[in-house]
């Protein structure tokens, strides 16, 4: 029920106070999850160690939606201070807490100016406390119910409901984005971005129908234009189809989502890790394909070209909003077989 106590008028009568989404989209943010972030496009650049770089970040950044820095790696962590060379917007960082469990990070967050961080890969009690307390807004990543209400119950702000076709680490007990996300929307009142298979504007008003208010993308980001990887990588990503990435799970990996490619068949033929993930500085930027394993997600089978960021995130969010308008004309005449 709607708490809003109305305006009164200089007639003396109330009129209604705009609500909560009124009031957002009013300021030029749409909904919660802009305004969590601070930007004006609910749309976020997955973090991803070695390629969740400042020259990224801030391409999705000065697009008004929010690039995110990793801090896994130390080149990560030193282009928490170099993006602010290259946007005076707000960009976020990620925490991936099975790397990361030292509350050290959170002094180096701070000085760097980051506000919003998403913490990921670990227990959303370790550090959600001490992330408020430096005055941060924390969303936490989660590819289950029980995470979702684990990371509820440490106190977050938000959710990412990432879904098993998401390319990089995963649970091998993971649910589609499809079953996960109205899951989690319909059990917990949070502000949710959905992750796992975005890649433009009609998957994203998928999520937002599923309960979303906004998206991150991952691959689709991997294979930009302002991507530092290599462009055999990028390439890869452009060729291949919707059946081109395995879940590849075996003793001695993190279970992960890759590309099929030559190295990721010897894994597979040899249930073990015959290639690793040591090489993957030589395939991200040497485009040595059989040095290491290509974290992917499924939509790479939907990813036709490599595109400026810009470009990727004003058609997303446009074509976003023209299919919601779209279905919704669509179903409006569906009232007539009532
Ligand atoms: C190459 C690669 C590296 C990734 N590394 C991280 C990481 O360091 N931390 C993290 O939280 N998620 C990581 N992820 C997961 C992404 O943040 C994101 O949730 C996922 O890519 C979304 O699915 P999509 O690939 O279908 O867009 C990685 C994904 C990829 C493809």
């Amino acid at each position: 029920m709607s708490t809003d106590v109305g305006l009164a008028t200089a007639t003396g009568q109330t009129a209604p106070t705009p609500g909560p989404a009124a009031t957002e989209a009013a300021a030029g943010q749409p909904n919660r999850v802009a305004r969590l972030l601070g930007v004006r496009i609910p749309i976020v650049q997955a973090p991803m160690t070695y390629i969740a770089r400042a020259e990224l970040a801030a391409a999705v950044s000065n697009a008004g939606a929010l690039g995110i820095i990793e801090t896994s790696s130390p080149q990560g962590r030193a282009d928490l201070r170099r993006v602010r060379d290259l946007t005076d917007a707000p960009v976020g960082a990620n925490v991936a807490l099975a790397i990361r469990r030292d509350p050290s990070v959170i002094d180096l967050l701070v000085e760097a100016g980051i506000r919003t961080v998403f913490t990921s890969a670990g227990d959303p009690n370790l550090l959600t406390g001490r992330l408020h307390d430096a005055g941060l807004t924390v969303f936490h990543v989660v590819g289950s119910l029980r995470a979702a209400r684990k990371a509820v119950d440490a106190g977050v702000d938000g959710l990412v409901v990432e879904g098993i076709e998401g390319g990089g680490f995963k649970s091998a007990k993971s649910a589609s984005t499809l079953v996960l996300l109205p899951l989690v929307a319909s059990q917990v009142s949070l502000p949710i971005i959905a992750a796992g298979g975005i890649c433009d504007g009609r998957s994203m008003a998928a999520a937002v129908v599923l309960g979303a208010e906004g998206v991150q993308m991952g691959t689709r980001m991997l294979a930009s234009r302002e991507s530092p990887l290599h462009d055999n990588l990028k390439n890869a990503v452009v060729g291949a189809q919707e059946t081109s990435t395995v879940l590849l799970s075996v003793p001695g990996l993190p279970t992960m989502r890759v590309l099929r490619t030559e190295a990721a068949e010897r894994v597979l033929a040899a249930g073990q890790p015959v290639v690793g993930l040591d090489g993957v500085q030589r395939l991200y930027f040497g485009g040595d394909l059989t040095a290491s394993l290509a974290n992917t997600g499924q939509v790479a089978g939907r990813i036709e070209r490599v595109e400026r960021v810009a470009d990727i995130i004003h058609q997303t969010w446009a074509g976003c909003r023209e299919i919601l308008a779209a279905a919704s004309a669509r179903a409006a005449g569906w009232h007539a077989t009532d």
